[in-house]
């Protein structure tokens, strides 16, 4: 199988050109990887831009103004953006996630909303249609992404204190325009609203609780996720995670909390409610998650693949290569275009053939850094 390097990316992952089986055989529906787990989720990335530079993922220092982003002809576009979403969702997937980079910087992207509202399950049920966005430009587009056709959104915020929150993206972004972003989202009714708060010890931790205070009955989940040593770029160290069951202390000594069931298989988020005097969950209270990604791996059902902007095929957070799809959309010039046929059963045989469970294996060598590998940045793959 051919192999290529993208000079464009700094880091210089390999990609694969995926491969069509002979056997041609087309959408099967469902899609089960080596360890049993159903492809169900996709995560697409439509840009490797960001405004922010939270140093657990775009670090200034490496994305400065010598940093190269991809040119504008190596994206995919919109339209082959939506061919591919819908075989993957003929091959099963029920929810898409657009993310980046920042989703909401590539130009227009209600346009592509549009193309992914209408797309449907195998059983005919309309997809989960989400984004994860840093809430900065949310105020000026949530309306045009309702009416699109998204149904709903989680925003990153990591502090609630104007000055913490400047210092953690880096920019000097003030916290108050993504608190107005994350209002304009529940007036427009982009729920359920998820807001994701990534926590570094001796960083933002003082604000687990003053978050906590800020969401409870608001009708926002908050989620608390480890800092992970995605990529090769955030000089991660493991004395800088806050484990998620010191957090869910710190929040019961503060308030009653009971465990929730999962709300969806594979799940990422382990979910308490608030209670009330009688231990009742009060939904009025609402919840909080804890996405303990590095003290307790959940691999077992994890149902996720990730699709970067120029088309490129990860089924693991820490992969370190991935599968050129983009080359079979268009035909690389010695091959011509594949059809939609071909393009799911090339998607089919690399789910079939997966086997990564990165955080499994990472929790298992206490020594840590993972594998020494290098590994795709968040930023390009996405949350
Ligand atoms: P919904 O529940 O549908 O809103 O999605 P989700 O729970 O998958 O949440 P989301 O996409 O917001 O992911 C939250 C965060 O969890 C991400 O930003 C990552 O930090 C982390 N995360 C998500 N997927 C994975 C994964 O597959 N592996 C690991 N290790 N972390 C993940
Ligand atoms: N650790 C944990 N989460 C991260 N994210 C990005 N980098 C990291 C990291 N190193 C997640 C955050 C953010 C989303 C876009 O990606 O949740 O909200
Ligand atoms: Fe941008 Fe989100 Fe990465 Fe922060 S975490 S740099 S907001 S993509
Ligand atoms: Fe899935 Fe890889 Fe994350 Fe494990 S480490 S949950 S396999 S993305």
């Amino acid at each position: 199988m051919a192999e290529r390097v993208i000079p464009l990316f700094d880091h210089r992952l390999k990609t694969r050109r995926a491969a069509v089986p002979s056997d041609h055989r087309g959408p099967t529906g469902r899609l089960v990887d080596t360890r049993g787990r159903v492809l169900r989720d996709l995560r697409i990335s439509v840009t490797d831009r960001c405004n922010f530079r939270c140093s657990y993922c775009m670090p200034k220092e490496v994305f400065d103004a010598n940093h190269t982003y991809l040119p504008h002809s190596a994206l995919l576009s919109f339209e082959e953006i939506a061919r591919l979403a819908r075989v993957f969702a003929a091959q099963g997937v029920q929810k898409i996630r657009l993310t980046g980079g920042e989703p909401l910087l590539r130009k227009n992207l209600e346009v592509l909303v549009e193309q992914l509202a209408p797309l449907r399950t195998v059983d005919g049920r309309p997809l989960d249609l989400t984004l994860t966005t840093n809430g900065s430009l949310l105020a000026r587009k949530a309306r045009q992404l309702r009416h699109a056709g998204l149904q709903r959104v989680t925003v990153s915020l990591d502090a609630l204190d104007d000055k913490v929150f400047r210092r953690m993206n880096d920019v000097d972004f003030p916290v108050a325009d993504v608190l107005r972003g994350i209002e304009a989202a529940q007036a427009e009714g982009l729920g359920p609203i998820k807001v994701n708060m990534v926590v570094k010890r001796g960083t933002n931790d003082h604000e687990i609780v003053p978050m906590a205070r800020h969401f409870r009955g608001s009708g926002v989940a908050l989620r608390f996720i480890e800092y992970m040593d995605v990529g090769a770029t955030n000089g991660w160290r493991m004395d800088q995670v806050l484990p998620g069951v010191e957090i869910v202390d710190l929040l019961r000594a503060q308030w009653r909390l009971v465990a929730l069931p999962p709300s969806s298989a594979g799940e990422t988020a382990q979910r308490w409610g608030y209670a009330d005097a009688a231990e009742q969950y009060d939904a009025s209270l609402g919840e909080v998650g804890l996405i303990n990604s590095v003290t307790h791996a959940f691999c077992g059902d994890c149902n996720r693949a990730r699709l970067s902007m120029d088309g490129t095929l990860y089924t693991c957070l820490f992969a370190s290569s991935g599968h050129d799809l983009r080359s079979l959309l268009r035909g690389d010039g010695i091959n011509s275009g594949s059809s939609d046929d071909d393009l799911a059963a090339a998607i089919g045989e690399i789910w079939e053939h997966r086997g990564d469970r990165y955080s499994e294996l990472r929790a298992d060598t206490s020594s840590h850094q993972g594998s020494g590998r290098r590994r795709v940045e968040m930023s390009y793959i996405g949350g």
